[in-house]
């Protein structure tokens, strides 16, 4: 990327089932939060239900809305931090266990206890997303964040492993790399948006996220700081349009706009002689209904999938453990009523999330649409962190090594 300080610059492309976006960020300072200098949006109509099903139309929409963040920023987009997702996604916790070579931790200690954690019987058509850290064990002692330096015989660290498909990785880096960008890093789209929107307060306390957006609803579940679970569920706002099209007869575009404008998800929640225009299909003339009827439809779907996520967390033995409750993203979180119906039937206090920690437009930072771009631009602002720390960690070695060198010649 080229302008100005070029470390400084970030870049989140967030490939969803409904838009693809582009947003480009920047840092004035160390200490400053990210500031939204360009964004691109394009509609999405290469993927169904987060997976890419047609390379061409994912490659155009990825051009489109890229095109447009760089016009918006001045500048140009090189390398790119992006998203995937999709119910090929995999979570499993896994757990490894190493000897501390010296008598206390080191940082090769750790990498080797982290590579050992992922030494799980992965079939050869998946690949290994994220290795995502819970808790080290130093002997007996547990619960421990950061064990370098600790004094010990023996290192265990617990993790959250991801997995998808490789194929399904593969497709969503081929579409990037067709539009001339180098793919930076693949982040889980429930990851990302974990870090635009979650308190450290939520994560410790216990919380589960649940992006819902056109294709898939995302959902991770965090408690003491780590992420405890990860799954997808197909099914999300897309399902919704269709089952109004459906019932009432109308166009899928049509049924998109009235679910947008006048949909809501408890009946509850409608004025009792409300009315809502529906235009007709063909030439069938239009015809005015109750938007109480709407909520008919929307909300059973609404109530199915809060109940798929609610079985889900049962199933796990999450469902006491989440203190913080729900916290609600993504597109189809804006529909009224979706917070008020999500508290009935998890029985938990619900929010409705919004990115958080950057600066820039209001239409970004006000909006759970962009949850996943905006947290890929915070994933990215980290593992540029622990790369300038891992580079310096190289730098500090060599120097030492150096030193040792000309120690030992001018003893010769
Ligand atoms: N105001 C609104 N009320 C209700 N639904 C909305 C509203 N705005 C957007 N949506 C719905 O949100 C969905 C798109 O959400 P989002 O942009 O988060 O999806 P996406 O990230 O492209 O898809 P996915 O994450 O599933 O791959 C669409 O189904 C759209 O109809
Ligand atoms: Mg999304």
């Amino acid at each position: 990327m080229t302008k100005g300080n070029a470390t400084e610059l970030l870049v989140g492309l967030d490939i969803g089932t409904s838009k693809v976006v582009c947003l480009i960020g920047q840092r004035r300072s160390a200490e400053s939060d990210i500031e939204i200098i360009g964004m691109g949006q394009y509609p999405s109509k290469g993927l169904k239900k987060g997976v890419v099903v047609n390379i061409e139309a994912t490659v155009q929409a990825v051009e489109r809305a890229v095109e447009q963040a760089e016009l918006m920023a001045g500048c140009q987009v090189h390398s790119v931090f992006t998203s995937v997702a999709g119910s090929h996604i995999k979570g499993v916790n896994s757990h490894g266990i190493v000897a501390i070579r010296e008598s206390e931790v080191t940082q090769p200690d750790i990498d080797r206890v982290m590579d050992a954690a992922q030494a799980v019987a992965i079939p050869a058509d998946r690949k290994v997303l994220h290795v995502l850290p819970q808790e080290f064990l130093v002997d007996e002692q547990e619960g421990i964040r950061d064990p370098l330096g600790m004094s010990g015989v023996r290192l265990e660290a617990k993790v959250h492993l991801v997995t998808c498909a490789a194929n399904a990785g593969l497709n969503i880096e081929k579409c990037v790399r067709q539009c001339g960008l180098d793919v930076a890093h693949i982040i889980l789209d429930q990851i990302a948006s974990g870090c635009a929107i979650l308190t450290e307060d939520e994560k410790e306390l216990g919380v589960c996220l649940l992006d819902i957006g056109g294709g898939t609803t995302d959902i991770a579940v965090f408690a003491g700081g780590a992420v405890r679970h990860t799954t997808v569920i197909p099914i999300a706002g897309d399902q919704v349009t269709n089952d109004l099209a459906m019932a009432l007869r109308t166009p899928t575009e049509c049924a998109e706009e009235i679910k947008i404008h006048s949909g809501c998800a408890l009946k509850t929640m409608t004025v009792a002689d409300e009315l809502v225009e529906v235009p007709g299909v063909g030439d069938r003339p239009a015809k005015t209904l109750l938007r109480q009827a709407l909520a008919e439809v929307i909300g059973p779907r609404f109530e199915e999938l809060f109940y798929l996520v609610l079985s889900e967390l049962k199933r796990k033995g999450f469902e006491d453990l989440l203190a913080a409750g729900i916290a609600l993203t993504g597109g189809s979180a804006k529909m009224e009523g979706v917070v008020e119906l999500a508290e009935e039937v998890f029985k938990m206090p619900v929010r409705l999330c919004y990115p958080q920690a950057v600066t820039g437009p209001l239409e970004v930072i006000r909006n759970p649409v962009y949850a996943t771009a905006v947290g890929l631009l915070l994933y990215g602002q980290e593992k540029r962190a622990d790369f300038r720390s891992d580079r310096e960690r190289i730098n500090h070695f060599r120097s030492m090594l150096q030193r040792v060198q000309s120690w030992v010649k001018g003893r010769l």
